[in-house]
């Protein structure tokens, strides 16, 4: 069972000015892969609250794959990926490109997304931008390949391919 957080970033959400529908939509997606939501949280967009939080649900709580929606679009107070890439090992640019490449075919607004996907240690942290819409696409463009990701990440499996045939 993998264990899933979800960070929505919005500064109105956080005030409860506005519902947040990306974080239970999201959190609908991931039950739906059999995945168990452990952690979810409405966050100002403050990188360092952000930062702060990714620490702590990796080195911490050790979770498998951590969300976040929202904070991803040109406004001065968007500092979602700035924060993630604050706390990156390492980058998996495939994730972000496939779903600005998918979500295009629906919006060229899609482009205005700067969502970023890194690895912290054993976690994988992706961005979604922040609209209920938006998480439903850019969820559908990337969920087929999660589980395999996730298991190699975990040291779960190691082989990508179907294994050789003898002789
Ligand atoms: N991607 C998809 N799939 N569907 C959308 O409706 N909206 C875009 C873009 N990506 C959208 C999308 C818009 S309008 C913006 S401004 C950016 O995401 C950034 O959104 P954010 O600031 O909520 O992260």
């Amino acid at each position: 069972m993998m264990r899933i957080g979800i960070i929505t970033a919005s500064d109105k959400g956080a005030r409860s000015e506005r519902e947040d529908l990306s974080g239970p939509a999201l959190k609908e997606l991931v039950e739906e892969m059999a995945w168990e939501v452990v952690e979810y949280v409405i966050l100002p967009d403050d990188q360092a609250l952000l930062e702060k939080t990714m620490r702590r649900w990796v080195d911490e709580l050790g979770l498998d794959l951590i969300f976040t929606t929202g904070g991803t679009g040109f406004s001065l107070r968007d500092v979602t990926p700035e924060a993630t890439l604050a706390v990156a090992d390492r980058f998996v640019p495939g994730i972000a490109e496939v779903m600005r490449q998918e979500s295009l075919k629906v919006t060229p607004k899609a482009m205005l997304s700067r969502a970023v996907a890194v690895l912290r240690k054993q976690t994988l942290i992706i961005n979604m931008p922040g609209s209920l819409k938006a998480v439903r696409e850019c969820f559908a463009a990337i969920s087929p390949a999660l589980p395999h990701g996730l298991q190699i990440l975990k040291g779960e499996a190691s082989e990508c391919g179907s294994p050789p045939k003898s002789n």
